[in-house]
């Protein structure tokens, strides 16, 4: 098995390797800009590293709204960025003609006008447009769904969800363990050794009886208790007599002056960038921090080749400078070159799907029922 594979990014062949996302592939290659931000269209990159911003949206194939850190690079895709219609448009000055609720309030009344305007504003904004059929993987219907039905449903396959799905297995009970990365581990893959001990569980977990899904994303809870799960184009309606979520945590986002530009990173992004990829993030990188000092993520960093130039609060920082890429940051009345900054703000729980069984349910808008 060769370790190099080739796609393509905008007619230019990117080298990347087995196992590598898209992300990582092109943050090696140098390619900080993957997109740009819906309004303003402010250049975005590569920030999260979990799949959870939108800086790093691009079309693979013809297909658009493919998130490239969660996309393990396969070798002969046509990989480009989404750019919006009438790109050379200033539209910072163009936006009080849009302001936010603009949408809500003046179209609600009439959808279909609002459904023409929604698909023109899409294109300004550089999303994706409506994929052709041919480009949608599996398209939706009898063959794109499926209903299972387990014992235990458990998202999230990080050491939490795969050391209960074994004592799961153990006692008898199928499980049904789901995961929207392609390799179980969680944070597990972003520590130096742990990818032997995700390995571990994991074969531990199947070897149980333990069913891993992979690349599959937990939509949310419908009626009955039952759980939406998008895996390969495929809708799974999974009734589970329990469900369990074991999703985990998520790095604490810190608002910064321009702390949105390609090269701003939040910890676990640099994390999946070294010890999963193999990528140096960055040759000058200043840790913006809060709380406990993360001494692990400095060593991890030096390792990698990048010198941490400096460590300062969030209060400190002053500008950061650079449009598609950071070029360097003012901390207090000091300008620092630099071409990574790397939020250290600590983590909060990913219980988006936990608070979902808690929400009310929207009141109807008479206009659309
Ligand atoms: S979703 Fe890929 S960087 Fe955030």
């Amino acid at each position: 098995m060769t370790d190099r594979l080739t796609f393509l990014f905008e007619g230019r062949a990117i080298e990347g390797r087995p196992g590598q996302s898209l992300a990582g592939a092109l943050h090696a290659a140098g390619i900080r800009t993957l997109s740009w931000s819906g309004k303003y269209r402010r250049p975005r990159g590569l920030r999260c590293g979990t799949g959870v911003c939108p800086g790093c949206v691009l079309a693979v194939d013809g297909l658009g709204g493919v998130q490239a850190c969660m996309t393990p690079a396969r070798g002969g895709e046509d990989v480009r960025r989404i750019r919006p219609w009438l790109a050379w448009l200033p539209v910072d000055p163009l936006g009080r003609f849009a302001p936010a609720g603009f949408h809500g309030s003046r179209w609600l009344h009439s959808p279909r006008v609002w459904n023409l305007i929604e698909r023109v504003l899409a294109r300004l904004a550089g999303q994706a447009p409506i994929p052709r059929p041919e480009n949608v993987p599996v398209q939706a219907g009898a063959a794109g769904f499926e209903l299972r039905a387990v014992d235990l449903l458990i998202i999230g396959a990080g050491e939490t969800g795969l050391t209960a799905a074994i004592g799961g297995a153990r006692a008898g009970r199928s499980i049904l363990l789901v995961d929207r990365d392609d390799t179980p581990g969680g944070r597990l893959l972003g520590e130096l050794g742990g990818r032997d001990a995700a390995d571990r569980l994991a074969a531990a977990a199947r070897t149980a009886g333990v069913e891993i899904l992979l690349s599959a994303t937990a939509l949310g809870s419908f009626d009955d208790g039952v759980q939406g799960i998008v895996h390969a184009g495929r809708l799974l309606a999974v009734a589970a007599g329990e469900t369990r979520n074991a999703t985990g945590s998520l790095d604490r986002e810190v608002a910064l002056p321009d702390g949105d530009r390609p090269g701003v990173m939040l910890a676990s992004a640099v994390r999946r960038l070294v010890v999963r990829e193999g990528v140096r993030p960055g040759f000058r990188a200043v840790i913006v921090e809060t709380g406990p000092l993360d001494e692990d993520l400095v060593t991890l960093l030096a390792g990698a080749g990048t010198e941490v130039v400096a460590r300062c609060a969030p209060s400190d920082v002053r500008a950061i400078h650079g449009r598609g890429a950071v070029r360097g940051i003012t901390i207090g009345s000091l300008r620092i070159p630099c071409d990574l900054v790397v939020i250290a703000a600590g983590r909060r729980p990913a219980d988006e799907l936990a608070r979902q069984t808690d929400v009310p349910e929207e009141p109807r808008v008479a206009a659309w029922t």
